[in-house]
């Protein structure tokens, strides 16, 4: 017997997972055309608690993911969905009932002893002829790209069987996969990997290094030189969590800590900079300068000023809110000829948001358009973000789609109109979530001008429950 949901917003209005797994080989396109050279499948993962948590308490990063694919092919869209089925998964469905806690710190109930934790809820990539679903605390897991059917935990061959960040970065140029995985040595460690993964899947680069403390590392920055390992104070502290602290807790006094390498060099040269504490979920992109004839590294980051979701290290201002904090645009310069440890650091703009994305052609390089969410409207609860930000980078300029009241939007992913085409020149697809019909709807924007609004919108037969991350995979 399960019970029913608690009240939390986390797992109301949109944030409520969907109990339903379904195919609809033909969406509805209500307004406008599917663009008819876009073909492709734009996937995205995000959790969606399988049973009501254990002790009311619960987490949103915690829940089981689950993938949404609208694949999209001569002007129509299909969509369907899968529960990513982890071990843990498949434990508790057998059992029929939650048996591992969706909060920070539970101790799962006795059932569960021996059944990995894996919620596979991040991200959602396709490298070396494969799609994995991605946290940050486990291995990938490999899906059937067409069913979403779970094909089982993938170790590279058994090369690397440590925890993958659930955001990896992908070389333009080589098409190479780099990624790292905090507490690489166990739970609470400072030890961080990095692995390299070349374009056909395989293993060339495997390390591991200490970090200057253990904590929570969501994601990472390479340019087409360099790899940059940001440490942020949303520390995990073995003493403090035996005490019965929190498990990851805002701990300004530690500051933060950006690590940089040359993609070239050994772990042992990581360079160490030191700023004001902060937190960074997710960069925009960076890039090496040699301008002038010294060698730069500019980031471009969503910063906020304290980690949103996590308590203070003394268990106060457990925050459940995302309008709680809101995270901005900066830009990051590390000067690598200078003998300082310190950064310099500009505003980009003044309209925060989340989910940072660009034209993945210039990852690691020099670049100009970027894209993100944006909250316009009243901070309200369950309502995160109802704005799509286009932001050119070079001139400042900002451009907006805000699709109206009670309309919220999901990370846009940027798809190239062919693969010649200049950077920034495409579409965004995303998905909006329509409150007044609790039902959600694929969207394409043209990014000549995305204010326009969508060039088409497909309704899905379902709500896709406000999550994490997704990538487009073009067809063939
Ligand atoms: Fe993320």
């Amino acid at each position: 017997m399960s019970k029913p949901f608690p009240q939390d917003s986390m797992l109301q209005e949109n944030f409520a997972p969907v109990m339903a797994e379904c195919v609809a080989p033909d969406l509805v396109v209500v307004e406008g055309e599917i663009p008819k050279d876009l073909a492709g499948t734009l996937y995205r993962n995000g959790p969606n608690p399988m049973f009501p948590p254990l002790a009311n308490k619960h987490h949103w990063f915690l829940g089981e993911g689950m993938i949404h694919a609208l694949q999209v092919e001569d002007g129509r869209v299909s969509y369907r969905n899968r529960w990513v089925q982890t071990e843990q998964y498949n434990a508790q469905r057998k059992a029929g009932r939650r048996l591992i806690d969706t909060a920070f710190g539970g101790q799962g109930l006795p059932e569960a002893e021996g059944v990995k934790r894996n919620v596979a809820n991040t991200n959602i990539v396709f490298h070396g002829g494969k799609l994995l679903a991605l946290d940050e605390g486990n291995q990938p897991v490999a899906l059937d790209a067409n069913t979403l059917d779970t094909k089982g935990s993938w170790d590279f061959g058994g090369k690397y069987q440590g925890p993958m960040t659930a955001h990896p970065k992908f070389d333009p140029k080589t098409g190479e996969m780099m990624f790292f995985g905090y507490m690489a040595a166990g739970p609470g460690s400072p030890d961080i990997s990095y692995t390299v993964v070349n374009a056909a899947g395989e293993v060339t680069r495997a390390d591991m290094f200490k970090a200057p403390y253990a904590s929570m590392v969501h994601d990472f920055i390479t340019t087409d030189e360099h790899v940059i390992f940001p440490i942020f104070p949303a520390t995990i502290d073995v003493e403090r969590i035996m005490k019965g602290g929190p498990t990851i807790a805002w701990d300004p006094d530690a500051g933060s800590r950006i690590g940089i390498m040359a993609r070239d060099a050994g772990v042992g040269t990581i360079r160490w900079f030191t700023g004001d504490p902060c937190y960074v979920y997710h960069p925009m992109n960076a890039y090496t300068s040699h301008e002038g004839g010294r060698t730069r590294i500019i980031a471009d980051v969503m910063k906020y000023n304290r980690v949103p979701l996590f308590p203070n290290t003394d268990g106060t201002k457990a925050s459940s809110n995302l309008a709680d904090e809101t995270s901005m645009l900066v830009r990051w310069t590390f000067d690598l000829d200078s003998n300082t440890d310190t950064y310099t650091e500009e505003a980009l703009n003044d309209l925060g948001g989340d989910f940072p994305r660009l034209d993945e052609r210039y990852t690691g390089l020099d670049y100009r358009h970027g894209y993100y969410a944006a909250l316009t409207g009243e901070p309200a609860r369950g309502k995160p973000f109802d704005t799509l930000v286009h932001a050119d980078m070079k001139t400042g300029k900002r451009t907006e789609y805000r699709p109206g009241p009670g309309k919220f939007v999901m990370e846009p992913v940027f798809v190239p109109r062919k693969e010649s085409a200049i950077e920034g020149d495409g579409w965004l697809v995303s998905l909006l979530y329509d409150q007044s019909r609790n039902l959600s709807d694929f969207i394409v924007m043209d990014t000549d001008d995305i204010s326009k609004g969508p060039v088409a919108r497909a309704e899905l037969p379902t709500r896709v429950p406000f999550g994490f991350h997704g990538n487009w995979r073009n067809a063939g």
